[in-house]
């Protein structure tokens, strides 16, 4: 299965098969500056990604935007090959957007859900997409069912064939990894649940793509979503989406735009017969240079490496910190992903990354309004969210655990 995390080693691998990490440090400035452990936020790009989009800055200050456009239009175009190869997809099957949230909003928008018809949201649902999908359902008389986690922490499998068995064609949404654990959905199980029941399954794959190896076809999704800034290491302002062929065919965008559509009459027009049929016209050409390096990047490191290495700093991490007194990891137990969620008793999660600034140590806070499915659901009010990427080194776990056990000593 291409989704799920391998065992991986029990200590950091700096020079293991693999991912070379020193490496990857060298050729990321941000690496040097400071310990930073917030790829699920942001991550470091490389000093390639950046100059990328400075140079492409560059060709429109002097040529003019659309002109420096029509001089890189090779290199966008390897961008829908390269997406496509990183997720087992073709290329006509990828469209670009500006966030992960504009491709999730204008898949979903296209599905046109009808009153009644049942929309199934896994608890790791986004606080956008959730917001997003609980005003249609409002709107609409959708009946929207919070699937129910097992022990683990994850989908409940019973509960969601169950809801599958229960009712009509339903929608399936999941987050392949949420925003406020490290939690890692059984997305393969899903696929096969919504391939029996004939549902549409579409997978926020935000966390994961760059992070952990995603194939469509071993996922089984008809339409996948992500963002470029997150562990894809990309500039901001840049994402895609999976729309698979058949899926396509099936979907007309609800705002056709001159980009995805030809205007062939007063009153008609036509889509494209590719994924494109749902982007839009105005975008960052710079950022989408940039992504495409950054595609390139994550493909020459590889989705099985990158994945082993990440688990192996996060293992670390979530064992170190859970010997800390007064700390908690507050991650599910099926959370084998490179994000690392916890608390110090008697401080407030935002103050705890404030002194973890301080420290040089970059975290953020994951406060219970990004995650009501969630954390809400769970009690916790928010949590520190601490997330590495490949060029994470035993220093900066040593700075990360020795600053959260200087503040945890402070109580
Ligand atoms: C799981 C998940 N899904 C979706 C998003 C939204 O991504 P974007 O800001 O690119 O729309 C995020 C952002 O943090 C996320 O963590």
């Amino acid at each position: 299965m291409e989704s799920s995390l391998e065992a991986g080693p029990s200590v950091l691998q700096v020079h293991g098969p693999g991912i070379d990490v020193a490496a990857e440090r060298a050729r990321t400035p941000g690496a040097t500056l400071a310990h930073h452990f917030n790829a699920a936020g942001a991550a470091l790009p490389t000093a390639s990604v950046v100059q990328a989009v400075v140079d492409h800055l560059r060709l429109e200050e002097q040529r003019g935007g659309y002109e420096a456009a029509h001089q890189v239009l090779d290199r966008v175009e390897a961008v829908y090959d390269d997406a496509a190869r990183l997720i087992g997809a073709t290329p006509g099957e990828i469209a670009l957007f500006d966030s992960a949230s504009t491709g999730l909003r204008t898949i979903i928008d296209a599905l046109r859900l009808e009153s009644r018809q049942r929309l199934l949201v896994s608890r790791s649902t986004y606080v956008s997409h959730a917001l997003h999908l609980m005003s249609l359902g409002r709107e609409h008389d959708i009946e929207l069912v919070i699937v129910p986690n097992g022990p683990s922490g994850a989908v409940d499998l019973t509960a969601l064939d169950a809801e599958l068995a229960a009712g009509g064609p339903a929608v399936v949404c999941v987050a392949h990894i949420p925003t406020s654990s490290g939690l890692v959905e059984p997305v393969a199980e899903i696929g096969t649940l919504t391939k029996r029941y004939g549902a549409r399954y579409v997978l926020d794959a935000t966390q994961s793509v760059g992070h952990v190896a995603v194939d469509v076809a071993a996922v089984g999704c008809d339409a996948l979503v992500t963002t470029g800034r997150k562990f894809l290491r990309a500039p901001r302002g840049t994402g895609f989406a999976y729309v698979s062929n058949e899926l396509t065919a099936s979907l007309a965008p609800t705002a056709p735009d001159v980009r995805g559509a030809v205007w062939t009459s007063s009153t008609s027009w036509e889509l494209k017969d590719s994924a494109r049929r749902f982007e839009t016209w105005e975008a960052s050409i710079a950022g989408r240079v940039g992504l495409g390096v950054a595609l390139a990047e994550a493909l020459e490191r590889g989705g099985r490496p990158t994945e082993t290495c990440l688990r192996a700093v996060a293992d670390q991490l979530r064992a170190a910190l859970g010997q800390i007194p007064r700390v908690t990891v507050q991650d599910p137990p099926a959370s084998p992903s490179a994000i690392v969620t916890f608390t110090v008793d008697g401080q407030a999660p935002r103050r705890v990354n404030e002194l973890l600034a301080l420290r040089n140590v970059r975290t953020v806070s994951v406060p219970a309004s990004h995650a009501q499915w969630d954390l809400g659901s769970r009690g916790v009010e928010a949590v520190v969210r601490a997330s590495a990427h490949v060029y994470n080194d035993e220093s900066d776990v040593a700075a990360l655990v020795a600053a959260v056990t200087e503040i945890a000593g402070e109580n």
